[in-house]
């Protein structure tokens, strides 16, 4: 495969193949998913000794788990002895780690302490030789944890860039109040390329374009594949929005009741969107199960000191992503009708041209985000000889 045929002209046009090929898909895992940093958990997850929450990096199932010395640690969820999995719940706590084929046990720290009859292998067999394997790299920010498959990953804080400021706003001190998941027939791409098209909502969002929430803002290229949306905070401006609104006031989640100054969605490299729209944010992590089957896990965000009014306004204004979302309805029935036109082989380019490519910031509905994550994306498949 000649990966130099994939994007061109600054990452203005992606052949279409990149949302549809199995080799491509392939080479990403390799390329992408086993190098770079991958978001694994929270720490409001893993608060006590023992908590644990399951997911996968490069397709492969980890398990991110709090030990007794209060250290977060990552280990492939597979027992040494035969392969099953030691953790099978999305999330859960534990004393130690029980494999329920043959009840081999492994410490917090991934150690076999635990063998049914073990005379059975003879004199020879050792059990330091079989504790889990361990992800080595690791590393938080803001609450986020993220582990990478690659031994020499650069530093964690490194790879964030630009990127920080942004999350230390969306993020600090904040918890998990909630998640939703589903599962999308389409490339993992198209969500992500959704989330940093400024272009779209007004013209997708049937809903955003009746209550007027038409915003100005700017698409930013934060380099290393990051990329940003921003504009300044918007309420509705219909007049038929606001007439009804006013007959039933508290019904309305149109409104922000937070300070901040900008509303935001940040999509980092490769598979997480952090929007932050009105009082509610959310991280959107997004795995690719085949090169037409994607997973989305929408984890909502809370202040840890929320009251329960504010509560309450996160939650309904989390109302807006997912599935049955009064937004997101629409951003994942994208990637689904995006991926049944992909299938015409007769085209070969997807145009991501707006704005000035040669610049890293533009109007919102330009392109800079997007062409940003296309930009890091080959040459993340360039740097493995594609
Ligand atoms: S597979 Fe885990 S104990 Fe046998
Ligand atoms: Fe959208």
């Amino acid at each position: 495969m000649q990966t130099s045929e994939l994007v061109r002209d600054n990452a203005r046009f992606v052949n279409r193949s990149v949302y549809r090929d199995q080799e491509i898909f392939e080479l990403e895992q390799r390329a992408i998913f086993s190098r770079s940093w991958i978001y694994v958990a929270h720490e409001s997850e893993l608060r006590k000794p023992g908590d644990f929450r399951t997911t996968t990096i490069a397709g492969q199932p980890v398990v991110a788990v709090r030990d007794k010395e209060e250290r977060v640690r990552v280990f492939f969820n597979t027992c040494t002895h035969r392969g099953a999995v030691v953790a099978r719940t999305p999330r859960g706590n534990c004393r130690a780690f029980q494999c329920m084929y043959h009840a081999w046990t492994y410490d917090l720290s991934g150690k076999l302490i635990g063998v049914p009859r073990p005379e059975g292998y003879g004199p020879d067999f050792n059990r330091g030789d079989y504790g889990l394997r361990e992800v080595k790299s690791v590393a938080t920010f803001c609450g986020l944890i993220f582990a990478s498959l690659d031994p020499h990953a650069e530093a964690l804080e490194t790879f964030l860039g630009r990127t920080r400021e942004y999350i230390r706003e969306a993020c600090e001190g904040r918890v998990i109040t909630g998640v939703n998941k589903t599962i999308f027939n389409g490339n993992w791409k198209i969500y992500r390329e959704n989330f940093a098209d400024g272009y779209h909502p007004n013209y997708l969002h049937k809903l955003l374009a009746a209550i007027g929430t038409y915003a100005e803002g700017s698409s930013i290229d934060l380099g290393a594949g990051h990329g940003l949306l921003e504009w300044a905070e918007i309420a509705p401006k219909t007049d038929k929005y606001r007439a009804a609104t006013d007959k039933t006031a508290d019904a309305n989640i149109w409104i922000a009741r937070l300070p901040k100054d900008k509303e935001r969605v940040l999509t980092l490299f490769p598979n997480l969107s952090i929007p932050w729209i009105l009082d509610a944010v959310s991280i959107h992590v997004i795995t690719p199960l085949s090169p037409e089957r994607t997973l989305l896990e929408i984890y909502l965000l809370g202040g840890e000191r929320d009251t329960p009014e504010i509560k309450q306004w996160r939650l309904a204004q989390s109302m807006m992503w997912g599935p049955a979302g009064a937004v997101g309805v629409d951003d994942i029935e994208v990637p689904k009708e995006c991926q049944r036109g992909l299938r015409a082989t007769e085209l070969t380019w997807v145009n991501l041209a707006r704005g000035n490519a040669a610049l890293d910031r533009g109007d919102l509905e330009d392109e800079q985000a997007v062409r940003a994550f296309y930009k890091e994306w080959i040459q993340r498949l360039d740097a493995v000889g594609g």
